[in-house]
């Protein structure tokens, strides 16, 4: 292989902060549409979804889109890779037809395995372990809302300490802003993301919403049974009784604090009706940011 190595972006630290900062304020001119390049023109990124989506499948085909590029949709249903055929054999084949992959799946594993076996660029687009590219989402999200600078912001979770969960604890300490997690126990964010989110004080992990919540400027949170644990959601709705995001929650907050939800969410589980659809909700900007966070980021991969 000659020229200069292939960027992938299993986790947020694939990115320095500052290429965070750079793949932020890219999203937002394309945002404002003030970004009309076609990079893409004659690229293909092939997509695989081993989990369902709907704002990660459709954000990326119609982003691939937009930069000049076309999109291939695999899942397990209609491809060899739910029979069972290796990663590894996977990852070198589709290196020969296309120019980036995304994947979804369950173990983190995979999407690393198929990194080191593909020469294009691998995205994450999910795993049971990180969601990268909604944090970015996310981020885009609170800068709209407070400006660009993050440093100083205090973001609450409430809830399970999941994959979209240990992805804000990467974000709190590589952008230097402070996360509270309020989760009940058995249900903490993955021990080792966060010992190192709160080696520097970034990340603090409590056992009381309202408590996590106090004075901050950003209340998030996610299902309660993410996809791959739909058969402990009875187990779930008894250990999250009492972490759900409701109106005395969003109280606590920053007065100016608004609410974020990754979706797809169960009103009535993790948020109150009242909150996700209420004034300080920010979930559809935050959804379409998907489409803008991505784009610029597969442009900066693809540079
Ligand atoms: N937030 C998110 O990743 O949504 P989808 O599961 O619909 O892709
Ligand atoms: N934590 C959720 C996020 C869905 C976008 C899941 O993994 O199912």
């Amino acid at each position: 292989m000659t020229g200069t190595p292939k960027r992938d972006f299993l986790t947020l630290a694939d990115l320095s902060p500052d290429e965070i900062r750079e793949v932020l304020a890219l999203a937002a001119r394309m945002k404002a549409g003030d970004y009309r390049e076609t990079p893409l023109a004659g690229k293909v990124m092939i997509m695989i979804f081993r989990k369902s989506s709907t704002r990660t499948r459709v954000s990326f085909e119609v982003g691939v889109l937009q930069l000049g590029g076309h999109a291939i949709f695999l899942s397990d249903r209609d491809s060899q890779i739910g029979r069972g055929e290796p990663i590894a054999d996977t990852a070198k084949v589709l290196s020969g037809y296309g120019d980036l992959l995304m994947v979804r799946t369950f173990g983190h594993h995979e999407v690393i395995e198929l990194a080191e076996h593909s020469t294009i660029p691998v995205i994450n687009g999910l795993t049971d372990l990180v969601h990268p590219c909604q944090i970015l989402a996310d981020l885009q999200a609170v800068q709209e809302e407070f400006g660009p600078e993050l440093r100083g912001r205090t973001v609450a979770w409430i809830g399970d300490g999941n994959n979209v969960a240990n992805s804000w604890i990467r974000a709190a300490r590589m952008l230097d802003f402070r996360l509270k997690l309020a989760c009940p126990e058995g249900y903490d964010p993955d021990p080792e993301i966060l010992a190192w989110g709160a080696a520097e004080g970034h990340v603090e992990l409590l056992r009381d919403a309202h408590e996590a919540a106090r004075g901050a400027h950003v209340i998030t949170t996610d299902v309660w049974a993410s996809m791959g644990q739909e058969e402990e959601q009875r187990v779930r709705e008894a250990a999250f009784a009492g972490f759900q995001v409701d109106e005395s929650v969003m109280d606590a907050a920053d007065p100016a604090g608004i609410f974020l939800h990754c979706l797809p969410a169960h009103r009535g589980e993790e948020v109150t009706a009242g909150v996700i659809d209420g004034p300080r909700s920010r979930i559809v900007p935050e959804a379409h940011n998907r489409l803008h966070a991505q784009k610029a980021l597969v442009v900066h991969l693809m540079r």
